[in-house]
């Protein structure tokens, strides 16, 4: 009878210490340390995911850079399996990878360069443009001479459609947007669109010039200004139907030659003349050649935005709007956004897109 207890006891402890032994050997915290973590690291993850997510972190190879993932504080313990596979597959640091697993438009299929996760991590990132972000980039890198590009750069490129070719891709241009149409190389007007601009009075240029009303009472204003300042301005143009625009052109080209003068002059249809929202101005006896060069100019330039004018086409952004530095023509998109445009030094192209008014 005694012996019999014994035994009993014997097979009670010897099952108690098998049983101890194997949900030890099976616990997450060992399952972890077997798999290369530490066992701290094992402890700080388990902190952080559920023993259920264990299995997938045992899927994937031991990475020395997952402890700190999970202690990012934006770790989503959801995405333990997208994570583990970023971390292997993009070569980001933890919260890089946390950053853009986390970004909406993160996609498994991509590989991604941290450049590419600081383009989608700007404000001006455009998620619909994504994929010419991406082909941009890949363009770049995969040139022979590995030109860089910047990540402003890229962004400024390719939201003022500079991936596309000059006149490819081209769009209706919204006119509903009012002074903030956008009108360029890849957004026109049509020949019968024609605004209904008043004439402007002769003492401002050249007779006969017309613009539309609100632009024009803010050049009055801007006029009497520059007057009072010691600058005499001279309005050459304003208005230009879409006929108009073609002898423009024309004239270009015949100055320059025909591949020289879309740098110069819009073609037809694609000039924001024809919007009567664009001036050209200058002071008696400047000429396009030296206006640049003039006080007024100067002048111009830094005061136009507070009228509602921008310098539409600047002399550090003629990659992007496609016409050589113009110190002389104005656009009036009104105060509020020429103020933005001028703060955030971009252009018309750039600004336009970011807020839609296309
Ligand atoms: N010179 C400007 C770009 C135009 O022709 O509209
Ligand atoms: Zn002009």
């Amino acid at each position: 009878m005694k012996k019999s207890w014994l035994i009993t006891g014997i097979s009670v402890l010897l099952f108690v210490g098998v049983a101890g032994i194997a949900i030890y050997y099976f616990s997450p915290a060992q399952k972890l340390q077997r798999h290369g973590y530490s066992a701290t690291e094992s402890t700080v993850i388990l902190e952080k995911v559920n023993p259920e997510t264990v299995t997938i972190i045992l899927s994937h190879d031991h990475h020395p850079d997952f402890v700190n993932l999970v202690q990012d504080a934006n770790f989503d313990s959801s995405k333990v399996e997208i994570y583990l596979s970023a971390l292997e597959k993009h070569q980001l640091d933890a919260a890089e990878t946390v950053a853009l697993v986390n970004h909406p438009d993160y996609d498994v299929e991509h590989i991604y360069s941290l450049q590419m996760l600081n383009i989608m991590q700007s404000p001006n990132y455009l998620s619909d443009r994504r994929e010419r972000y991406f082909a941009q980039l890949a363009e770049y890198q995969a040139s022979d001479d590995s030109t860089t590009i910047s990540t402003t750069q890229l962004i400024s490129l390719v939201n003022a459609n500079r991936d596309y070719e000059f006149y490819t891709h081209t769009q209706p241009a919204a006119v509903e947007h009012g002074p903030l149409v956008l009108v360029n190389k890849y957004y026109y007007l049509e020949p019968d669109f024609h605004p209904e601009p008043v004439t402007i009075n002769a003492a401002y240029g050249t007779p006969g010039i017309t613009m539309d009303i609100t632009a024009y009472q803010q050049f009055e204003k801007l006029y009497a200004t520059a007057l009072a300042a010691g600058f005499q301005l001279y309005v050459t143009s304003g208005y230009r139907s879409y006929e108009e625009q073609e002898s423009v052109f024309q004239s270009w080209v015949e100055q320059v030659g025909a591949a020289d003068a879309p740098n110069y002059a819009a073609k037809p249809g694609f000039s924001e003349h024809q919007t009567g929202y664009a001036l050209d101005v200058f002071v008696p006896g400047s000429t396009t050649a030296d206006f640049a060069t003039t006080p007024a100019a100067k002048w111009l330039a830094d005061h136009a935005p507070e009228f509602g004018f921008i310098l539409r086409y600047p002399e550090d952004k003629v990659d992007l709007t496609g016409y050589s530095y113009e110190a002389w023509h104005l656009r009036y998109v009104g105060l509020e956004h020429a103020a933005a445009i001028t703060e955030q030094d971009l252009t018309l192209e750039e600004y336009a897109v970011l807020n839609r008014y296309i």
